[in-house]
């Protein structure tokens, strides 16, 4: 193996047996997972599936109770805090976005870009915070309160204070809640837009499955804490567990 296949085949991010447990509720369970660089993965699954407890395990925003978690195979980030993993090039939003709404929308970018530090490389075409807020189509409102905007532009002002952080893996909890069905389709191709023209790996869980499925290649399913599936869209939407757990209901819905 040349050193680039190498390099290619050791996951971003690999999570291992990781369990999450609150009291006598085990939220994350045992739960396995390599990131690849440029990958864009989805994670669905039932409310209280322990989607939102994975994201905050591999964020660094709760410790999990056993596992481990690696970056690039060898560091463990393990029970750090969550500047460790942004100073790693970890970043991720808030099922609820957090804002600070008393700043500016480029003011809120720059939190993000403080918050990582300074060693990280920034990433591809999105330097500036000027970059950044016109990817997101914020441009025209940077000199606005995020107060001021609307609860989407919200969201996106968020996904902003992420790439502030100069990452190069972003975990997106919903981004897409409550927004239109042509808001929803923006926001899955600026999601795929930070994959192939920024060159990020994108973890994306979304509720709004039959889209998510159209624009990731790979998906894992979490039910009652487990991981019961791992693959294509194709291969996921067959799988009988995950249709009788979670797709039934989605698919219904959705129709
Ligand atoms: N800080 C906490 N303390 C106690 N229980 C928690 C805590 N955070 C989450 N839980 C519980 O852990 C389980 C998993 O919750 P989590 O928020 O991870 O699910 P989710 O898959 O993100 O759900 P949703 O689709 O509704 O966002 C739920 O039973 C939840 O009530
Ligand atoms: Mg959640």
């Amino acid at each position: 193996m040349t050193e680039a296949q190498l390099k290619a085949a050791i996951p971003l991010l690999e999570a291992r047996e990781l369990t999450v447990r609150f009291g006598g509720l085990t939220a994350v369970d045992a739960v396995s997972a390599r990131l690849y660089a440029g990958e864009l993965v989805g994670i669905i699954g039932p409310n209280g599936a322990g989607k939102t407890t994975f994201f905050n395990a591999i964020s660094g925003v709760v410790a999990p109770t056993s596992g481990k978690l690696l970056v690039q195979g060898a560091v463990d980030l393990t029970g750090r805090g969550p500047h460790r993993y942004a100073a790693h090039g970890i970043a991720r939003t808030f099922q609820t976005p957090r804002v600070m709404a008393e700043l500016t929308l480029a003011d809120n970018v720059r939190f993000g870009m403080q918050f990582a530090g300074r060693h990280r490389t920034p990433v591809a075409g999105l330097r500036t915070e000027g970059d950044i807020l016109a990817m997101l189509g914020l441009s025209g409102l940077a000199d606005r309160l995020a107060a001021d905007v609307t609860p989407s532009q919200q969201r996106l002002l968020e996904i902003g204070m992420a790439l502030g952080t100069r990452p190069r893996v972003l975990l997106l909890d919903e981004v897409a809640a409550g927004l239109t069905e042509s808001e929803v389709d923006a926001m899955a191709r600026r999601i795929r837009a930070l994959r192939d023209d920024h060159g990020l790996t994108v973890v994306w869980i979304e509720h709004a499955v039959t889209t998510l499925l159209r624009y990731v290649e790979r998906v894992l399913v979490l039910h009652q804490g487990r991981k019961i599936a791992d693959g294509t869209p194709a291969e996921v939407v067959r799988n009988a567990e995950v249709v009788e757990a979670y797709l039934g209901d989605e698919m219904e819905a959705a129709a």
